[in-house]
């Protein structure tokens, strides 16, 4: 669901810079309108010898100009920026930040933002070498300095055959991005800089021949929003995802693809030796098969066996019982309430069970949390503190955590 503004569509300025990435804005585009935002695009004279201007103008459904000198009566180059909920950029070359620093002005793109009062989202893509020249670092400080939110690049295959950082963020993660900072403006500080987290995702599965396993309904979804807002917020993250291949991988993230619990176990444990904070949002099967079956059980082998099973360690109390001074474990929780309980009871329980330093609770069941684009919950922590997290997406919900986390490390 599209965060409305004052009821009306969210008004989005798409600018696009001329680098190659800029036909991945087509798609960034598309996204945008198909989930409710007006859409003006704003590329700049390069971008458009990398996509012609009827793409956009079709996409959006909008008229496309360059330079400020179209519908001058309109006053398009003050009016574009001053009406926008949000201005993002994809892709922003090393030379648009330069512009976007100093204050340039000498097409439609960099007067809009010049004239934007609302957050300005900059998701760049460059050659590594350009990404790490001491001018485009100096002017990406300087930029968010300012508030404006400079995304951090993905990493990867570049243009031609080399690799490094500066690749663009996939578009269904620009846009989550996106649609969080028209949701909550200030979801993006920079208040994780310096701090090295471990994200665990997804469900774990217990193999009990070569073709079937044991698994459960967790997408990952939310452990990758976790991850994503994390390091758009300056963490260096190790996200630890268990069976999430179908998932785009987030910019400026280590992933390490783990598929037991076992092996979700050795990973975690691996990542979290030097880790200021873990955060367990994976579904962890609690009990696996006794044995694996290294044949497919076939219906010839006769009437089956009952399973039986065997207890998975818990990682997330291993985390609290090996915890570092300083260190932060957090834990997830996915509740339905039941004549034991309702959800919150579930999940104080469950937060002095494993005493972990904050607990993240989820209602499920009735199609809520699970398979889901949206999420909403509780954040319980070990020092009594309880705030709810209102609806919103996984993004949205990611930054409450964050903010959370933020918060009690402050303390
Ligand atoms: N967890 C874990 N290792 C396990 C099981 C769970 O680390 N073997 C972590 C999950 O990642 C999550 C938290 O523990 O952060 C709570 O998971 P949950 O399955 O709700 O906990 P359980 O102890 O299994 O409780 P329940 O009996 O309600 O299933």
């Amino acid at each position: 669901m599209t965060h409305q503004v004052d009821g009306r569509r969210p008004r989005v300025v798409l600018g696009v810079g001329g680098g190659i990435a800029a036909y991945k804005a087509c798609e960034v585009l598309r996204r945008l309108t198909e989930s409710g935002h007006e859409v003006r695009v704003a590329p700049t004279e390069a971008a458009l010898r990398f996509v012609g201007a009827a793409t956009f103008e079709a996409l959006s459904g909008q008229p496309v100009r360059t330079g400020v000198f179209a519908d001058v009566p309109e006053v398009p180059h003050v009016r574009l920026g001053q009406t926008a909920d949000l201005v993002l950029v994809v892709p922003t070359t090393a030379d648009l930040l330069a512009k976007a620093a100093h204050g340039l002005a000498d097409d439609l793109l960099t007067n809009t933002l010049l004239t934007a009062r609302c957050p300005v989202l900059l998701v760049p893509a460059m050659h590594t070498e350009m990404w790490e020249h001491p001018a485009t670092r100096d002017n990406v400080a300087l930029l968010r300095s300012r508030g404006v939110v400079v995304a951090e690049p993905a990493s990867g295959r570049l243009t031609g055959a080399d690799t490094g950082r500066g690749r663009l963020p996939e578009p269904a993660e620009i846009v989550e991005l996106a649609r969080l900072l028209l949701a909550r403006p200030d979801a993006l500080p920079r208040d994780l800089a310096g701090r090295r987290v471990v994200v665990s995702a997804g469900g774990t599965r217990e193999p009990l021949d070569p073709v079937r396993f044991l698994g459960n309904r967790s997408s990952g979804r939310q452990g990758y929003a976790l991850a994503s807002v994390a390091a758009q917020r300056g963490a260096e993250v190790t996200l630890v995802g268990a069976n999430t291949t179908g998932l785009a991988e987030p910019a400026g993230v280590e992933v390490v693809r783990v598929g037991t619990a076992l092996e979700l176990r050795d990973a975690v444990h691996a990542a979290a030796k030097d880790a200021d904070i873990v955060v367990m949002a994976a579904a962890v099967a609690d009990f696996r098969p006794r044995e694996t079956v290294e044949h497919k059980i076939k219906k010839t082998d006769g009437d089956p066996e009952p399973v039986a099973l065997t207890r998975n360690p818990d990682v997330l109390v291993e985390l609290v019982r090996d915890r570092r001074p300083g260190q932060l474990v957090v834990g997830f929780a996915a509740e339905t309430g039941d004549a034991g309980g309702d959800v919150l009871a579930h999940g104080r329980a469950k937060l002095a069970r494993k005493g972990c330093d904050l607990l993240v609770l989820n209602a499920v069941g009735d199609g809520r949390a699970f398979e889901v684009e949206d999420n909403a919950g509780w954040l319980l922590a070990a020092g009594g503190s309880e705030r709810t997290i209102p609806h919103g997406s996984k993004a949205h919900f990611a930054s409450h955590v964050w903010d959370e986390i933020v918060h009690i490390l402050s303390e």
